[in-house]
């Protein structure tokens, strides 16, 4: 049933935390990867142990210029003729969209604010239209978006990033019945909302140089009933889930992987 055996699956945001975890399981799945990222050296190192399993191939893009998601997306057409499956792992945030406890939204930095929107939001909807166009003409595919813990209830300091995940879900849902009313049944639009896993940009709030928790990490494992941070290979079900046509009745959703945080009140 979850089965992705020669489905042809583009990643961004895949020299990332859980981007590489979960490209590494779907080429063990024998899925067709185009990865996309901005790394070169990351990617190239991450694309040689793909092929190992599979056909794999890596793009510099920056997901925000739609004249190179285009370049890819036109390219991957002409030699697949396809697309299955966008899934959309680029996100990230900046210091000066985050409000240290010392200081209060009035310090908030503007450009700061517009550039980790632009990331979280533009980033997720500009791959969508490009490679979403195609599936709409093929009639099929699975778009696949992050979200995050912060849309739901607040996370002290992250503002930007959590308005702009917020739209994000939103614009998840929209082109979701967007894409079923006007396209076709054979196209879903779904999100996934990991709770707290250690990656790049947060390790360092999260734990300390000794590797044990944070003030903030103790209180994020007390609102986690399992008691643990998250390890990035425990979101590649999820994934492999939506990409796979055992989720085809699926659209629209967002589906946490988050050891119960979303779940408990902390009572
Ligand atoms: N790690 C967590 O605990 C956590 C929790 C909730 C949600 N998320 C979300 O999951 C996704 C993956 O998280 P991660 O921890 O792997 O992040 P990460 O920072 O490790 O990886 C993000 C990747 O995106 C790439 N990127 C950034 N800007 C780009 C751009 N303009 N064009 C192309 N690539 C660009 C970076 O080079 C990096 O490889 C993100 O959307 C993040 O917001 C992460």
């Amino acid at each position: 049933m979850f089965e992705l055996k020669d489905k042809v699956i583009v990643l961004t945001g895949a020299s990332g935390a859980l981007g590489s975890a979960l490209a590494l399981s779907l080429a063990e799945a024998k899925a067709k990867l185009i990865i996309l990222g901005r790394n070169k050296i990351l990617l190239e190192d991450l694309t040689k142990k793909l092929k190992f399993f599979t056909h794999a191939e890596y793009h510099i893009v920056n997901v925000l210029n739609r004249s190179e998601l285009e370049k890819v997306s036109t390219s991957v057409m002409d030699r697949f003729d396809r697309i299955d499956s966008l899934i959309n792992a680029v996100g990230g945030n900046l210091p000066g969209a985050v409000i240290p406890d010392e200081k209060s939204i009035f310090d908030l930095s503007e450009n700061d604010f517009d550039e980790v929107v632009d990331l979280n939001l533009k980033g997720t909807i500009m791959p969508s239209i490009v490679f979403g166009r195609f599936m709409s003409k093929q009639g099929s595919g699975s778009i696949i978006n992050y979200s995050s813990m912060a849309v739901d209830r607040v996370i002290s300091r992250i503002v930007g990033y959590s308005a702009a995940k917020a739209a994000m879900e939103n614009f998840t849902k929209w082109m979701a019945v967007e894409m079923a009313i006007k396209f076709g049944d054979g196209i879903r639009v779904n999100a996934i909302a990991p709770g707290f896993f250690i990656g790049k940009q947060n390790k360092k709030l999260l734990l300390k140089d000794d590797g044990s928790l944070t003030e903030r990490g103790e209180k994020i494992i007390r609102n986690t009933p399992m008691k643990r941070f998250g390890k990035a290979e425990e979101l590649n079900g999820a994934i492999h889930f939506l990409c796979s046509d055992s989720s085809r009745f699926v659209t629209g959703i967002v589906l946490p992987v988050d050891g119960g945080f979303s779940a408990y009140s902390g009572v």
